[in-house]
């Protein structure tokens, strides 16, 4: 049961994910064609995606950086109190977190210059300290920062609990708010570009959408980005964009340092 105060925060959120499966909840008739392509995946595969979930619902992923260490997007903070967020980490199916157990975010830590205004907007990143630590094992696990330029256009996962279908006839904002995975999808996207601290995966068939927000994406097993936006710029085109870990490395390693 999705409660009202979780349906205006999602409607506060601009968001993110995945597409998807054979698997996901929608007859294959009522897919939009060609966002396909992702599909559900095993949490042993991505064991440092977790879920940020506020009353029962994941409204944002993160990744696993250290055994208490997380990090996500800021606009998956910023309507929350710490209190307010619990992390599911191994999680494969939405259904676990009643056996799986949720785990208090101790800080938060926002870019300083991030600015909530509801519209997409640059430094999107953030770094939650968990309460206690992890314990890592085959379904949780950390990923490592991507600290080599690449060249792109190169091949990238992300994942999500988010989105796994979109209906174009409604508005940008909501066109993919709504079919909410609940399985964890992943799907490759290729980034062409790399501009303003953003990596960017033009794309008529995977992409992340809303929900997928503050997931990884991964290239040649290194976190690259951190799923912040995606646009519908045509009818089947998505212009998805991601926090680009390369330019944001000198916050998170001052940030860690900080903790
Ligand atoms: C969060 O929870 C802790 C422990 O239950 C409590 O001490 C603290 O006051 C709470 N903080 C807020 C802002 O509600
Ligand atoms: C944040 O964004 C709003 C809306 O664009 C702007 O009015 C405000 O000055 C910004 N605040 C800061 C601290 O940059
Ligand atoms: C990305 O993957 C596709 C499908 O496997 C492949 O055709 C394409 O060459 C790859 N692109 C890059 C840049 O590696
Ligand atoms: C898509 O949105 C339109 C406009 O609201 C609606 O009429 C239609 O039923 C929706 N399609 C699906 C598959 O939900």
């Amino acid at each position: 049961m999705v409660s009202s105060s979780i349906l205006s925060i999602m409607a506060s959120l601009f968001l993110i994910v995945l597409i998807f499966s054979a698997t996901s909840a929608l007859p294959h008739q009522q897919r939009v064609k060609r966002v396909v392509k992702g599909s559900s995946t095993s949490i042993e595969t991505i064991p440092y995606q977790v879920a940020l979930v506020v009353d029962n619902f994941p409204i944002c992923g993160g990744s696993i950086l250290q055994e208490n260490i997380i990090i996500t997007a800021a606009h998956c903070c910023c309507s929350y109190l710490p209190n307010d967020t619990l992390i599911y980490a191994g999680m494969y199916n939405k259904k676990e977190m009643r056996n799986l157990k949720g785990i208090r975010v101790k800080d938060v830590k926002i870019h300083e210059k991030y600015n909530y205004t509801g519209d997409p907007t640059p430094d999107d990143i953030a770094i939650l300290v968990l309460e206690e630590d992890l314990v890592f094992g085959p379904t949780i696990g950390k990923v490592g920062l991507m600290e080599e330029d690449f060249a792109v256009p190169v091949n990238a996962t992300i994942s999500g609990w988010g989105s796994t279908n979109c209906n174009f006839s409604l508005s940008n904002e909501q066109a993919c708010n709504g079919w909410f995975a609940t399985e964890l999808q992943s799907g490759t996207l290729t980034i062409q570009r790399r501009e303003n601290g953003l990596i960017y995966a033009p794309s008529t068939e995977v992409t992340g959408n809303y929900g997928d927000s503050g997931s990884p994406v991964v290239a040649n097993g290194k976190l690259i980005g951190i799923a912040r936006n995606c646009d519908i710029v045509a009818p089947n085109i998505f212009d998805f964009d991601a926090t680009s870990i390369l330019d944001y490395l000198p916050w998170i390693k001052s940030t860690l340092e900080s903790i």
